[in-house]
This record gives structure tokens, C-alpha cells and sequence, in this order.
């Protein structure tokens, strides 16, 4: 990838869902060691469980690995049994988090709307929303891919994004965690339609947001998909878990 003076760096996020125990802070561990012997074109950040977030961001303190949240409440504090607010995951040393995500979409029936208010409490702890949209495989095979994406994009990124740090994932549903991607074009495709929302809605801003491409992104394709126009990044699953795979990943923005 290309990275001009005006095209802010790529971001290389690691989403580790429901995954990783105290032992798996080397890994975190052995990432920083890499990025710090040999910095990357891309930022890098991994979102560990929220068990490890305080331990993650304490041992990479002073590292250039950002640590992030995968998801946080729209109320500051309250009782939400089970939640965990944008100000505690600021707290406990993120400094990004990943809303809208189809997981929690789809498992916890959150909106768009849910999500934008997501983006306004991120906003103000001071987090970097990364917001996640993506058609299922029954929209896509509907030929509803682009317009559902669009949909997600003008519902879920509320105006007070203007002039604040954010990034966009397109992460189709049916390509997480299955091995499947869509095609270089149909990548293509869906990035230049964000694109037009995030200039639409943020005019110059807009145009240099990042949008990762998420879904089955490994070793052997990182290169090609970030190499595809308008894909300012990546938000990589399993292969995040190892810190051999995700440096490759790393490497090849
Ligand atoms: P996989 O890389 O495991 O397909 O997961 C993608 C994802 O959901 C990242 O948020």
C-alpha cells in the first residue's frame, strides 16, 4: 500500500473476540517486540477480551501497539449488569473500541441507531470508534450488498464523527470466520460506495477516513486485499491470535 502525506496510515486491528487468557499477553507481547525493531506503514491495535484490557495496555505501555475495546455501553455507568462503558474501557487503557461489530449486531440485536449512540458515549471518553457494517450472505445473493453497507454507514456514524478520529470496517458477514472472501472487485465495490457516505457526510474529512476490510483476512491475502483501492486497513479475527500470522498481516500493509 501507498501511503501518501495526506492519506492518514493504514490501521491493522486485531479483533480477539472471546479469546485469550493471561498466557496470551505474549503474544501481544511479541507483536510490540516487532513493531518496535521494525515500525510498520500501518498503526497497529489489538482488542482483547476486556478481562485482558487493563493487563494488555499495562504491558504494552510505551509500546506503539494500540489496545483497544470491542464494544462498550452508550451509558456512561448505570445499571447494566454485564456492560462495560466507554469511560471504563478508557479507564483501563484503551484508547480505541469496535463498535457495530455483525457479532453483536446479530447475537445482541443491536441497530444502527444502538450503534451511533455507541459512537457518541466512544466519543466522549475519547476513544476511536472503528464502526463495523456488512451484508449477510442473503442480502448479498439478493444483490442488496451495496445498499444495506450504504444503509449501515448513514445510520450508524452519527454527525459528531466531523473532524474526530474514527475509522469504518466493511466486514461481510458471511466471509467472518469462514475462510470465504468476496472478490478484489466486489471489495472494491463496497469500499468506493463508503467512500461516497463518508464524503457525503464529512466532505474532506471524509475522503481520508480509513475503511478496513474485515472478514477472513490471513497471511495469504492480506496483501492483495490491501492493496485494493479505498482499503485503508484491516480488522483481522483468528489470524490476530498468533503473532507470527498477524505480523504477517502487519507487514504486508
Ligand atoms: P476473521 O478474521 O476470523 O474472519 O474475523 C473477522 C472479524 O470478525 C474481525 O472483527
Amino acid at each position: 500500500m501507498t501511503v501518501s502525506l495526506t492519506t492518514p496510515r493504514p490501521l491493522i486491528a486485531g479483533n480477539w473476540k472471546m479469546f485469550g487468557l493471561e498466557a496470551s499477553l505474549d503474544e501481544a507481547r511479541a507483536v510490540a517486540a516487532a513493531v518496535a525493531q521494525a515500525p510498520p506503514a500501518a498503526r497497529v491495535a489489538i482488542c482483547p477480551p476486556a478481562t485482558l484490557l487493563h493487563r494488555m495496555a499495562d504491558a504494552l505501555s510505551g509500546e506503539s501497539v494500540i489496545v483497544g475495546g470491542q464494544d462498550c455501553h452508550a451509558a456512561p455507568q448505570g445499571a447494566y449488569t454485564g456492560d462495560i462503558s466507554a469511560p471504563m474501557l478508557a479507564d483501563a487503557g484503551a484508547t480505541l473500541v469496535i463498535l457495530g461489530h455483525s457479532e453483536r449486531r446479530g447475537s445482541y440485536d443491536e441497530t444502527c441507531e444502538e450503534v451511533s449512540a455507541k459512537v457518541l458515549a466512544a466519543l466522549a471518553a475519547g476513544l476511536e470508534p472503528v464502526i463495523c457494517l456488512g451484508e449477510t450472505l442473503a442480502q448479498r445473493e439478493a444483490g442488496q450488498a451495496e445498499p444495506i453497507v450504504t444503509g449501515q454507514a448513514r445510520n450508524s456514524l452519527p454527525d459528531d464523527l466531523s473532524g474526530q478520529a474514527f475509522a469504518v470496517a466493511y466486514e461481510p458477514v458471511w466471509a467472518i470466520g469462514t475462510g470465504l472472501t468476496p472478490t478484489i472487485a466486489d471489495i472494491a465495490a463496497i469500499h468506493a460506495a463508503i467512500r461516497a457516505v463518508l464524503v457525503e457526510r464529512f466532505g474532506d474529512h471524509g475522503a481520508s477516513v480509513p475503511i478496513l476490510y474485515g472478514g477472513s483476512v490471513k497471511p495469504e491475502n492480506a496483501a492483495e486485499i490491501l492493496a485494493t483501492p479505498e482499503v485503508g486497513g484491516a480488522l483481522v479475527g483468528g489470524a490476530s491470535l498468533k503473532a507470527k500470522d498477524f505480523l504477517a498481516i502487519i507487514a504486508a500493509a
